[in-house]
This record gives C-alpha cells, sequence and structure tokens, in this order.
C-alpha cells in the first residue's frame, strides 16, 4: 500500500508533536513543511530527520507543487482558516490544530469548503483520546444524571500566560479564551453530546499580561489580548453554562468543573494543584465524585479512574490517519466544534459591546 504523503504547515512549537506522532507510523511519510518564516520549514524539516523532504515559505506554493494526501495546519489561529480552507481546496485531508479558528465567520466558511471537496476535516482537541475525558462523557451520558441543567467550566493557571505567538490580537485573535478555554468547553460539551449554543454573556480583562510586573516588559508591551475571562452561555434544552479561563489571577483555582443534574451531580477536580488546571487542556483531571441520593440519603460516591497513559498527541493524529485511510468520518467533527466556535465568537462579541448576544449558527 502507498503511503499516506503528509505537509506540515506551520513548523513552529505544535507541529512537533505532530511530526513525532507521524514518525511512529510506518503507512505515512512527511514529504514537505511550508512556514512564512523564511528558512523555518527547511530547519525543522532536518532537525525532523527529513533531508528529502521539500521546504516551502508559503502553504499555497507547498499545495500546488507537491502530490499531498492529508496535512496538518500548525498555524497560529489568525491564518488557521486560510491554511485549512487552502489544504481542502487542493485536495488534501485536513487536521487542523484548535481552536478552529477565531472567527464564526471563519469557522463557517472553513465548513463550506469541507462540505464542497467532500475531504476530511478534524480538529485537534487530544484530551477527547484520554480514557479519564471518556469516562466523564460516559457518566453524564448515562442519564444518572437525570436532566443537567447547570454546568460550570473552566479553571486555568495562577501565572501562566505563555508569551510568543500567543498574547498577540494579530497572530493569536483571542488570548486564554481560545488558548485553552476551548478545552474546557469542549469537555463539558461533548459530554453533553453537543448542545446548541444560544446567548452568552462575557467579559475579559488583560490586567496582568499588560503589567510588567507580572509579565517581562517585552511582552507586556506587546500583550493584546485577554488573560482572563469569563461567561454565562444558554444552551438548548435548557442547560445554563458557566465558564471561566485564567492564565493569570490571584487565586487557586476558578473551581471544579461541576454538572447539576435532577437526580445526581458530577464534579470533577482540577488535575494537578501545583499547575491548578481545570481546563484540562492534555486530558488530565482529578479526582471524579458523583453527588446523589442513596437510601434517601446525600451520598458521595468517588469515580476511580485509572491514570492517563494514552499517547494522546499520538491518538490524534493516529485517529486522523486511520479516517484518511478508511474512509471514516472525522475523528473529531465540525459540526460539533462550530458549537465551541460560536460561543468564542459570541465572548468575543459580547466583550466588545458589554451586553448579552445571540448566537446563530446556520446550518451547512
Ligand atoms: N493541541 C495542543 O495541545 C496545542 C498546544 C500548543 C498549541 N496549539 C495550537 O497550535 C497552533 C500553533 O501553536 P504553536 O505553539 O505551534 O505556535 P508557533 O507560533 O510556535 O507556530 C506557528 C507557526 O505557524 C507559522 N505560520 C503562521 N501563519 C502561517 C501561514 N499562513 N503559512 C505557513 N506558516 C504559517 C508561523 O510562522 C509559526 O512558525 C495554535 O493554534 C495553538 O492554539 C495546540
Amino acid at each position: 500500500m502507498e503511503k499516506i504523503k503528509i505537509g506540515i504547515i506551520g513548523t513552529g512549537g505544535i507541529s512537533n508533536s505532530h511530526v513525532r506522532a507521524y514518525k511512529q507510523m510506518d503507512d505515512v511519510e512527511i514529504v514537505a513543511g511550508a512556514d512564512i518564516v523564511p528558512g523555518k520549514a527547511r530547519e525543522a524539516l532536518d532537525r525532523w530527520e527529513f533531508p528529502e523532504a521539500r521546504a516551502y515559505e508559503t502553504a499555497a506554493e507547498m499545495l500546488e507543487k507537491e502530490r499531498l494526501d492529508a496535512v496538518s495546519v500548525c498555524t497560529y489561529n489568525s491564518t488557521h482558516a486560510e491554511c485549512a480552507i487552502a489544504a481542502l481546496e487542493a485536495g488534501c485531508h485536513v487536521l487542523l490544530e484548535k481552536p478552529m479558528t477565531v472567527t464564526l465567520e471563519d469557522a463557517q466558511e472553513l465548513r463550506r469548503v469541507e462540505k464542497k471537496t467532500g475531504k476530511i476535516l478534524t480538529i485537534g482537541f487530544q484530551p477527547r483520546y484520554d480514557g479519564r475525558m471518556k469516562k466523564i462523557k460516559e457518566i453524564v451520558q448515562s442519564g444518572k444524571l437525570g436532566q443537567v441543567y447547570y454546568v460550570q467550566t473552566g479553571g486555568g493557571r495562577r501565572r501562566g500566560i505563555p508569551g510568543s505567538t500567543f498574547i498577540e490580537k494579530r497572530y493569536a485573535g483571542v488570548g486564554a479564551l481560545a488558548d485553552i478555554g476551548c478545552y474546557s468547553l469542549d469537555m463539558v460539551l461533548n459530554a453533553l453530546g453537543y448542545p446548541k449554543p444560544l446567548t452568552v454573556s462575557a467579559v475579559s480583562y488583560d490586567f496582568f499580561g499588560k503589567n510588567p510586573k507580572y509579565t517581562p516588559p517585552e511582552d507586556a508591551a506587546r500583550f493584546s489580548v485577554d488573560d482572563f475571562c469569563g461567561a454565562f452561555i444558554r444552551l438548548e434544552g435548557g442547560i445554563t453554562l458557566d465558564f471561566r479561563m485564567s492564565w493569570a489571577m490571584h487565586m487557586d483555582t476558578t473551581g471544579s468543573t461541576i454538572f447539576l443534574g435532577t437526580d445526581a451531580g458530577l464534579k470533577v477536580e482540577p488535575a494537578n494543584p501545583e499547575s491548578l488546571w481545570g481546563g484540562a487542556w492534555d486530558g488530565s483531571c482529578g479526582n471524579v465524585t458523583l453527588f446523589h441520593d442513596e437510601f434517601g440519603e446525600p451520598t458521595n460516591t468517588p469515580i476511580p479512574l485509572h491514570d492517563a497513559k494514552e499517547d494522546r498527541f499520538f491518538l490524534k493524529c493516529r485517529s486522523f490517519v486511520d479516517a484518511v485511510e478508511q474512509g471514516l468520518p472525522a475523528p473529531i467533527p465540525t459540526s460539533q466544534i462550530i458549537y465551541n466556535q460560536a460561543i468564542i465568537d459570541g465572548i468575543i462579541r459580547s466583550c466588545q459591546c458589554g451586553r448579552e448576544v445571540e448566537i446563530h449558527v446556520e446550518e451547512i
């Protein structure tokens, strides 16, 4: 069988995890890479030990000159849409890094092109492959909670502003919200079965990012995104979603993820008291407890969960390659992630206008 020919668009930080995964697969070969920073793709391909692979300084040139089956789009958020659209239109299947895009408009355009070309487009939320995340979904989907009516999620870091391209609006579009917030949103929306979002009222702040007391002065000077964001989101089915995400704050945690249901509640604690996550970007979560009544008495049942041993980054790429080879549907489909993106877009709009906004997602 011929190997799947893959190109990498954007050869920065996260591309290393894609290549590490692809390198473990006998049925895949990386034949090219593109990065707009001159020399960066060549340097990366050599470092990955692919001296034969061709380097390009635009995705367009790579897509035109190579006969690729698939690409990983690993660019910063603001160029996700243009790169993924170009790749789909060139006949490639696409594994696109999270968040899907910055705006809902771009995400919808991407969905239109996906539909038109019939190519696979999957979004890189690797926590989906964590056994503990799957267990949380299994519990929520089991009906054990009764009707779920209120969900709280988010979390973040006490000090953890990333720097690099993540803190400038022209590259990242948004800050903590899209960098790590999209994971919390995916964790709970996926568990709930991705209900449609209806409205959102949100706030965001940048007190730490812009302050040289907390952020290196050269980073503080260019900081142009959020370092904290909170939102109140109404979902279809009478479910309310209370969300907050932090890159930096004077607090240990913004709380656990909780699902309140008419028959039981589920608490998912942050994984690591050191890093103070609740967002579970890498799939990790802490204790999971079911709150219910037994014999008329309030009872708390810890759910035993195995340690996360899965190589989530590998499974993310492997499931994409499996879909390409076997003609399977996208493992993490845009029909779900469009709602994640619609919430992010709604949060951005609500923060701009200072009030609740409606969310409309056109069917594609
Ligand atoms: N799944 C994860 O765990 C995870 C972790 C980190 C980052 N990410 C996501 O991956 C993306 C990239 O993050 P990163 O840390 O690698 O950023 P980065 O800035 O290190 O790398 C992005 C690269 O893309 C290149 N680029 C930008 N636009 C391009 C274009 N039009 N054509 C070709 N190259 C282009 C840049 O020059 C840069 O080298 C972000 O969207 C981020 O949210 C995901």
